[in-house]
């Protein structure tokens, strides 16, 4: 069994910012699903993945713009059930014979209503109040529906809200059922599943047993070093590459000088004490502390990090007979944005070190065996393969370590600085229960000064700011509300036991606007 064996559904992206979100709402569902930037879908790719059904995605264009993109023509021909969501739909529809406008009074933004107007099997569950709660967010609409379509519900200013082709199972809506400003949006995924007859199997019980015998096939006799961070990410793909080829495999975890208080000893007692896996502890801070000196520019940090990430691998590699593999726990968000980023509709906000920070070239071919999962997926995962829970519920810590957590210049005190006060923060978090309330939460040092006074004396030290952030998968997070009591009593710790920190914020930016980290 690999993942063909999975009935596939394929994403067509179109550059909406919540693409992802309709594949979350698919694997809610036990469905497996790929996104694909729509340049990249050609006969190919479509005879690679045979996937079972086809959803078209929103995007920002406008199909009455000369050059806009356009779905492959093949995928109307093979015969799959289609959902065109919003850009979707109207792409549908241009290339099918109806008509899409643009112009005043066609935009359409926020919530809305939606009546039925014929009843269909991509419907069932629905109206059962009459009306539905829909998101919209188009600036085109749909002015005349191709032939063999029909409408099934519309609003007050989409008339053309839901429509459909029964015989040939094609569906097409207006709005966003995958956001969740569309309540009900998850039982219209749930019916074109069932229309296209796709298999709810994927489960975590059974990526494993896939995932084994992948790394079987792809590694033969060969050898694999695999990066440990410490974090969730790379731990549950360091135990499963061993279940599936024992000692072949051989960690590398790398301090980098950027990791927080007691990391180091935290996760090689952890992987000492539960597995038989050969570790290497490679103290490294040196050099990578020294290349980043003087840098402050984001990219450039992670671009720096990410090479010597690379150098270090390749340098125990070479020391380990028969070493061909270097595995790293990617996740499918990273592979997403790297997709894009090499040519799909939507824009790189950072290039993650697991995908977009590696060089061009490097001597060792990349084992992901995490690269179809999205974060709480791996945590199942590791729940399957039996990691100690306190290490599954352990917050994600990015690869490049506090180094984006110190925007401005890094040097060897303000890292001191930040390690005591994130110690700090996470202990405060622990103590008042909320730690596993929280996604994730840090201390970012800020590049500049501030006055204060402390006792008679005037101080001037760093100011830090809190981050603490509820999520799902990290693709969008909520602040957390911290009460005040909570806030000052933090910050009155902070002051008193971190030297060098001597005004402390808390950062209620959601993701987006913001990102989770600073850099
Ligand atoms: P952002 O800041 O992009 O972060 O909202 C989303 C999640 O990803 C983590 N992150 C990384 N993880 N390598 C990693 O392994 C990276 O380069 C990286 N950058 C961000 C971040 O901590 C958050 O959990």
């Amino acid at each position: 069994m690999n993942i063909n064996s999975y009935d596939c559904l394929l994403i067509v992206d179109f550059g909406s910012q919540v693409t992802q979100l309709i594949a979350r709402r698919l694997r809610e569902l036990d469905v497996y699903c790929e996104i694909h930037p729509y340049q990249n879908v050609n006969e190919h790719l479509l005879s690679q993945l045979s996937p079972k059904a086809i959803i078209l995605s929103g995007g920002p264009d406008s199909v009455t713009r000369d050059g806009s993109p356009r779905a492959h023509p093949v995928i109307f021909d093979i015969g799959v059930p289609l959902l065109g969501i919003c850009y979707g739909q109207q792409v549908m529809m241009q290339q099918l014979g109806g008509e899409v406008k643009s112009g005043v009074g066609t935009a359409e933004f926020g919530k809305a209503f939606v009546e039925r107007k014929n009843s269909s099997d991509l419907l069932k569950g629905w109206f059962l109040d009459q009306k539905e709660q829909v998101w919209m967010s188009h600036g085109d609409h749909v002015s005349s529906i191709a032939p063999g379509f029909e409408v099934f519900g519309f609003s007050p200013n989409a008339p053309y809200a839901i429509i459909g082709d029964t015989n040939r199972r094609f569906y097409a809506v207006q709005f966003h059922p995958e956001v969740h400003h569309t309540p009900n949006g998850q039982t219209l995924f749930e019916n074109f599943i069932s229309i296209a007859d796709i298999e709810q199997n994927w489960t975590m019980e059974a990526y494993r047993e896939v995932a084994i015998k992948k790394i079987r096939e792809e590694v033969g006799s060969k050898k694999v070093i695999c990066g440990l961070s410490g974090g969730v990410d790379s731990s549950v793909a360091a135990v499963l590459i061993h279940e599936a080829i024992g000692d072949q495999l051989t960690c590398v975890f790398v301090d980098h000088g950027l990791l927080r208080q007691g990391e180091a000893e935290e996760v090689v007692t952890m992987f000492k004490e539960n597995y038989n896996i050969p570790l290497i502890h490679a103290d490294e801070s040196k050099i990578f502390l020294k290349e980043l000196e003087g840098q402050s520019d984001p990219e450039t940090k992670r671009k720096i990090i990410g090479r010597l990430f690379i150098d270090v691998f390749q340098k125990y590699a070479n020391k380990i007979e028969n070493a061909e593999f270097l595995a790293q726990g990617t996740l499918y968000p990273d592979v997403i944005e790297s997709v894009s980023f090499k040519g799909g509709p939507s824009v790189t906000i950072k290039s993650h070190h697991n995908v977009g920070g590696l060089p061009e070239t490097m001597g060792l071919k990349l084992l992901e065996p995490l690269r179809e999962l999205f974060k709480d997926e791996v945590r199942a995962l590791g729940r399957e393969l039996k990691l100690p829970e306190s290490f599954i519920g352990r917050h994600p810590f990015p690869g490049p370590g506090l180094a984006i957590r110190c925007p401005g210049n890094i040097t060897r005190d303000k890292l001191e600085i930040l390690r005591k006060a994130d110690a700090v923060y996470i202990d405060q978090i622990r103590k008042h229960g909320l730690y596993n309330e929280i996604w994730q939460a840090f201390v970012a040092i800020l590049p500049v000064r501030t006055v204060g006074v402390m006792g008679d004396g005037r101080t001037y030290d760093y100011a830090c700011t809190l981050r603490a952030v509820t999520s799902v998968d990290g693709m969008t997070a909520d602040y957390y509300p911290f009460s005040h009591e909570f806030l000052g009593e933090t910050a009155t710790r902070l002051i008193n036991e971190v030297e060098g920190i001597n005004r402390v914020t808390y950062d209620i930016t959601s993701k987006p606007p913001g990102t989770i980290e600073w850099e």
